[in-house]
C-alpha cells in the first residue's frame, strides 16, 4: 500500500522504517531539507537500536523514501500518518500547532480518497479537529470534499525509546479509533503481518488510550517509589515486595523498579496533559496530581540522601555514571539524572560524569559546567560519591577494586538499585540504593 509518513522523529522514522519492512511503498517527509538528506544517506538523527539497518534495508529495496516536502510526499499516499511533535506549553498543555498545521497542508495536496492517521499523542477529540482542517485544507485548494475524501483516524503508538523496532513488530495491542468500522479494518489491513488483539473503537477512545496507558505506568512507578521510600523507613527491601507483589497476575511485575522517577519526554508531558484536560473537562484527577509531585519529591529525596551522608555538596566532588532518562538511548529530555546534576550544581558541588550515548546531549544543557568523562572509571577518579542515575548495563562489569581506589571517599548512591546485587560492601564501599535497607 502506498503510505506517507509526516515527520521522521523518533516515531515517524520507526513506523515508516517498519511499515516498509512488510513491503508497503512508504515516503517519509520532514520538512527540514538537512535532516532528509542525512536520511537518504543513511546517518540517524538520535540513537536508536536497529533502526539505522532497518531504514537502510528498505532503502535498499526501494520501499523508503525521504522527501522534504508534503506535497511530494502524499501524491501517492491513500494511508497518511501525522507523527510530529505534541511538545508541552509552558502551562503543561499540549502544543498542537504542528499537527493543526500539517493536518491543514496534507489537505491542501492530498491527490485523492485518503485515509489521515494521527499517531502524535494528541488530546482526546483532536481527531475531529484534524478532520476539520484537513477538509478545509481540500476546499481552499479548490476541490469539493465530495470528490477528496478523507477519512480521520487515530492510531496512538506505544513504542518505548531503546526498544521501538521490536514494540512495533511484537505490540501487545493495536488501537484504530474512526467512526467507521469498515475503516478500522481497512487501517489495519496495514498491520496484517502482526499478531496481536487489534482494536477498533472511536477516536476519542483511542486518543484517551494512549494517555490512560502512560499514566496508569507513571502511577506503577510512583507507587512503587512510595514503596521504597516506606521500605526504607521501615526495615524492608523494596525488590523483593516487588517481585512478591508482581507474580500476583492482576497486579504484573513490569514497571515495578524502583529508583529515582520516570523521566523522558513521554511520561512527564503525557501525564500532565492528561492531568489538565481532566480539569479542562471539570474533573480533578486527584491520583495524577500525587503521581506527579512522588516523582518530583523522588528526585530531592535521593539528593538529600547524598547530602545526609557525605555532607553539604559545596565543593565536592561527585562522580555521575549514566545522563540519558533510561539505558538504551541517548535521550536525556526529562532524565532524572540531569535534574539531579542541576541539584548539586545549585548546592556547589561538581559534576564530573559518564554515559555511553548521551554525553553530548547533555553537554548542550550544562555546556562547560559539567566535566564529560571518558569511561566510567575516568569518571570517579578522586571523587567524594559516586551517583548511578541510568541503569546502562555496562556499569555492572566495571572493576570495582580499580573504581574504589580512584575515589576519594568510596560511597555509592545507585538511584538505579543497579548495582544491588553486587556485593559492594565486601568491595568495601558504602552503598545506598533506593528502598533496600543493608
Ligand atoms: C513510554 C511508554 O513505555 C511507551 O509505551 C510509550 O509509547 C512512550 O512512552 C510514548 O508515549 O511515546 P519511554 O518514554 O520510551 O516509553 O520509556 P519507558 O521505558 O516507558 O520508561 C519511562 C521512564 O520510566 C524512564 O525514565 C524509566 O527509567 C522509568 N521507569 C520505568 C522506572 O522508573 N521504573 C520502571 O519500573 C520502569
Amino acid at each position: 500500500m502506498e503510505i506517507a509518513i509526516i515527520g521522521t522523529g523518533y516515531v515517524g522514522l520507526v513506523t515508516g522504517a517498519c511499515l516498509a519492512s512488510f513491503g508497503h511503498n512508504v515516503v517519509c517527509v520532514d520538512n527540514d531539507p538537512d535532516k532528509v538528506r542525512q536520511l537518504q544517506a543513511g546517518k540517524m538523527p538520535f540513537y536508536e537500536p536497529g533502526l539505522a539497518e532497518l531504514v537502510s534495508d528498505g532503502v535498499q529495496a526501494r520501499k523508503l523514501h525521504f522527501k522534504d516536502s508534503i506535497k511530494d510526499g502524499v501524491a501517492n499516499a491513500s494511508f497518511i500518518f501525522i507523527c510530529v511533535g505534541t511538545p508541552p506549553k509552558v502551562d503543561g498543555r499540549v502544543d498542537l500547532s504542528f499537527v493543526e498545521q500539517v493536518a491543514y497542508e496534507v489537505g491542501q495536496h492530498v491527490a485523492h480518497n485518503a485515509y489521515v492517521i494521527t499517531k502524535s499523542t494528541v488530546p482526546v477529540g483532536t481527531s475531529r479537529q484534524v478532520k476539520k482542517l484537513v477538509d478545509q485544507g481540500v476546499v481552499d485548494s479548490g476541490r469539493d470534499t465530495m470528490l477528496v475524501n478523507v477519512v480521520v483516524a487515530s492510531n496512538p503508538e506505544f513504542l518505548r525509546e531503546g526498544s521501538a523496532i521490536n514494540d512495533f513488530l511484537h505490540p501487545d495491542r493495536i488501537v484504530v479509533g474512526v467512526d467507521q468500522l469498515w475503516a478500522g479494518d481497512l487501517i489495519m489491513e496495514l498491520y496484517k503481518p502482526i499478531e496481536c488483539p487489534k482494536l477498533v473503537m472511536n477516536p476519542e477512545s483511542s486518543e484517551l488510550t494512549k494517555y490512560a496507558a502512560n499514566a496508569f505506568l507513571a502511577t506503577k512507578i510512583s507507587f512503587i517509589n512510595e514503596i521504597a521510600n516506606m521500605a526504607e523507613a521501615s526495615g524492608a527491601d523494596v525488590r523483593q515486595v516487588a517481585q512478591a507483589i508482581g507474580l500476583d497476575r492482576r497486579i504484573g511485575s513490569s514497571f515495578l523498579k524502583a529508583g529515582i522517577g520516570y523521566g523522558g519526554s513521554c511520561f512527564p508531558k503525557d501525564v500532565t496533559a492528561l492531568h489538565q484536560l481532566a480539569g479542562e473537562n471539570g474533573h480533578d484527577f486527584r491520583l495524577l496530581s500525587s503521581v506527579i509531585e512522588v516523582n518530583n519529591v523522588q528526585r530531592e529525596r535521593f539528593v538529600n540522601k547524598v547530602r545526609s551522608v557525605i555532607g553539604e555538596l559545596g565543593g565536592k566532588r561527585i562522580a555521575v555514571w549514566g545522563l540519558a532518562f533510561k539505558a538504551g538511548t541517548d535521550d536525556v529530555r526529562e532524565s532524572a539524572a540531569i535534574d539531579i546534576i542541576s541539584k548539586c550544581f545549585a548546592e556547589g558541588a561538581d559534576v564530573v560524569a559518564y554515559d555511553p550515548q548521551a554525553a553530548e546531549n547533555a553537554k548542550q544543557i550544562f555546556s562547560d559546567r559539567i566535566e564529560l568523562a571518558g569511561s566510567a572509571l575516568d569518571a570517579v577518579q578522586g571523587a567524594d560519591a559516586l551517583l548511578v542515575l541510568t541503569e546502562w548495563p555496562e556499569f555492572r562489569a566495571a572493576q570495582f577494586n580499580s573504581v574504589r581506589e580512584g575515589m576519594h571517599r568510596a560511597v555509592i548512591f545507585d538511584g538505579r538499585n543497579l548495582l544491588a546485587d553486587m556485593d559492594l560492601f565486601e568491595k568495601g564501599f558504602a552503598y545506598y540504593g533506593v528502598g533496600i535497607n543493608r
